[in-house]
């Protein structure tokens, strides 16, 4: 399984339009040990010809253009993709605007939970995609799914499971109280398992807390990448930029009591990669003491064009 790491900051990408908080300022600048990162995307493939998509960043086109395996192949036909699937975990807009860029009349699949896909068929912008090509499939809970290309399958089987979290900002609905109108869906993980040789990794880009059922599915797990959104709890609110914290925002922390780091310390995970790094996450400079304290925890911090077979 051949896995790459198209985008790995969060929504807003790295640097934001129009931020200048330290790290946005530091990465225009161009000052050592930070990089410019893209939205929040992964590609899986088995045979390093059919890829399917992860999330579908706002920066696809960007993403497809910087990653030569996801262009057109110049022995194929006209027009040709080896993007033949996009598997969504929630309706952020740094993960379903992306679809958008995938219209010009090509054969595609989209997986997602009967939450986001209710989200799709609610805007009508995404029939764009036309329904005449591209199917939509629904990721029942907990049932692995084989994924599928308009023609056939690729071999890889999905399954999709609940994790604590937050239907997407645009969604929320504070008439419906504290949970802003969430429910079961709004925030999935997966896991991604090639069944001829039974490896398998888990994508987990956003995630409010570690529960223990979490914790028991990804124990032991060969591979995690996880949602790394925020350092610190308050670090939005600490660096003046916005007046929430992480948990308000459905994402739990790296550090603290309740953080990631502390979360995975006992579960064997082998490898930990965090994705949808926040742009106000100090772990994106490679310098700073927390960038030290994640890699002595065991953690990598992800980056865009990131490889990892498995
Ligand atoms: C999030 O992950 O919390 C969202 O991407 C935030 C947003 O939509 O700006
Ligand atoms: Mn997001
Ligand atoms: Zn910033």
């Amino acid at each position: 399984m051949i896995i790459k790491v198209l985008g790995s900051a969060a929504g807003g990408g790295f640097p934001q339009w129009n931020c200048n908080c330290r790290n946005c300022a530091d990465v225009r600048a161009g000052k050592p040990g930070l990089a410019a990162r893209t939205q929040s995307s992964l590609a899986v493939s088995l045979n390093g010809r059919e890829w399917v998509l992860l999330n579908a960043s706002p920066d696809l086109r960007q993403q497809i253009n910087t990653t030569p395996e996801l262009g057109s192949r110049p022995d194929g036909p006209l027009r040709n993709s080896p993007i033949k699937a996009a598997v969504l975990t929630n309706a952020d807009v740094d993960h379903i605007s992306g679809l958008i860029n995938l219209r010009e009349m090509e054969p595609l699949a989209i997986y997602g939970s009967h939450r986001v896909l209710a989200t799709l068929a609610a805007n009508s912008i995404f029939n764009i995609l036309s329904p005449s090509v591209v199917y939509r499939h629904e990721l029942v809970l907990g049932r692995p799914t084989e994924i599928h290309a308009a023609e056939a399958a690729l071999g890889l089987r999905v399954t999709a499971f609940d994790v604590p979290g937050k239907v997407a900002l645009y969604l929320e609905d504070a008439s419906q109280g504290p949970g802003l109108g969430t429910a079961t869906g709004d925030t999935i993980g997966l896991e991604v398992a090639d069944p001829e040789t039974g490896k398998s990794f888990f994508y987990i880009p956003g995630c409010a807390a570690v529960d223990a059922g979490l914790a028991e599915r990804i124990a032991g797990a060969a591979l995690v990448f996880f949602d790394g959104t925020l350092y610190a709890d308050d670090e939005m609110i600490v660096q003046g930029l916005l007046n929430k914290t992480g948990a308000r925002m459905g994402h739990i922390s790296i550090s603290g009591d309740n953080g990631s780091i502390a979360a995975f310390r006992d579960l064997g995970v082998a490898r930990k990669i965090y994705v949808h790094i926040n742009n106000s996450n100090p772990v994106l400079d490679d310098r700073s003491a927390e960038h030290a304290a994640v890699a002595a925890a065991g953690w990598e911090v992800g980056y865009d064009g990131m490889e990892v077979r498995l």
